[in-house]
């Protein structure tokens, strides 16, 4: 069950659901980590600030240039209401709302992140206008045509069904609303052992492909405005994100002990690994609802 306080949706019982979140309960990246780090850089946390805290708090490939890419693309201004799908510690939720005036609101399966996303977002001054909720995007029981825009950074490759992973965001835009949005996607030469090792470990559940992302946002109503591959820019952000995955050792074996973080390296590096080779790779999307 999630807090009640978050006025969160009752999750269906789903076993991707349970992996999923127990995964997302150890990952390196998480309040406390964030936290810590901002001590250890000499941050007075009793008067962070956003423009502090958006350095630390980005889960997702290429931090916030990443963001900014999306707000250009979806035309981000003071008048939209934004539903971040996937939204983790709600990093790009408060850096969408504190630089371009939206009013965003944040869904995410993993509780625990839910709440520090709510916590890390009073200490910055944000509630008024960053809000999150506790749901499955498959199901995030909001009306027909509530938001302006969409958006989701590197988690859709978590979610199995994506007939109706699409099919479910589109639902809630407006006509003329748009759906911007990073994804890990597999390419035509990954092997089935390959798949098999990044379900297991990274919980990668279903990819989909460029090209079939494509026909899905046209077939739930949607003109395709742009499809940008950025396989070559994420190998590079890639081989630094694992460096900096290393560089957290000490914190990950203190919070999570040694064989954790010899799992996850090994996994996180074989992930890499892919990413150079081509066998998987990263589309950025923007979609208009007609
Ligand atoms: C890599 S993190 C990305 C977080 C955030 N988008 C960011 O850029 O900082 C992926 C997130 O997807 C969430 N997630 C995975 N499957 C989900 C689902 N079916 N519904 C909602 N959230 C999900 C996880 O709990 C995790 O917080």
């Amino acid at each position: 069950m999630c807090l009640e306080e978050q006025r969160s949706f009752p999750l269906a019982q789903d076993s991707h659901i349970e992996v999923v979140s127990e995964w997302y309960d150890v990952h390196p990246i998480n309040e406390q980590q964030i936290l810590e780090k901002l001590e250890q850089d000499d941050v007075d946390t009793s008067q962070l600030s956003e423009d502090i805290l958006q350095n630390y708090d980005q889960d997702h490939f290429g931090g916030v240039e990443a963001n900014d890419e999306l707000a250009r693309l979806a035309g981000l201004d003071e008048n939209c209401h934004l539903l971040d799908v996937c939204s983790g510690m709600g990093g790009p939720a408060r850096y969408q709302a504190h630089n371009y005036g939206c009013r965003v609101t944040g869904i995410d399966l993993t509780e625990s992140r839910v709440a520090g996303a709510i916590r890390l977002t009073e200490m910055v001054g944000l509630s008024d206008r960053v809000t999150f909720q506790c749901a499955n995007a498959l199901d995030n029981h909001f009306p027909d045509r509530s938001f302006d825009v969409v958006i989701s950074q590197e988690a859709f490759c978590h979610i199995p069904k994506k007939s109706k992973l699409v099919n479910e965001c589109v639902r809630v835009l407006k006509t003329g609303g748009r759906m911007a949005f990073t994804d890990i996607v597999k390419r035509d030469r990954m092997t089935d052992q390959a798949r098999d090792r990044l379900q297991n470990e990274m919980m990668f559940t279903e990819l989909e492909t460029q090209a079939g992302y494509g026909r899905l946002l046209e077939r739930e109503g949607c003109k395709v405005m742009e499809m940008q591959d950025v396989s070559e820019h994420w190998a590079e952000i890639l081989v630094a994100r694992l460096a900096m995955y290393r560089s957290l050792r000490s914190q990950t074996v203190a919070h999570f002990g040694a064989a954790h973080f010899e799992k996850w390296d090994n996994a996180y590096d074989h992930f890499v690994g892919l990413v150079k080779t081509g066998e998987l790779g990263g589309c950025r999307f923007l979609a208009r609802r007609n």
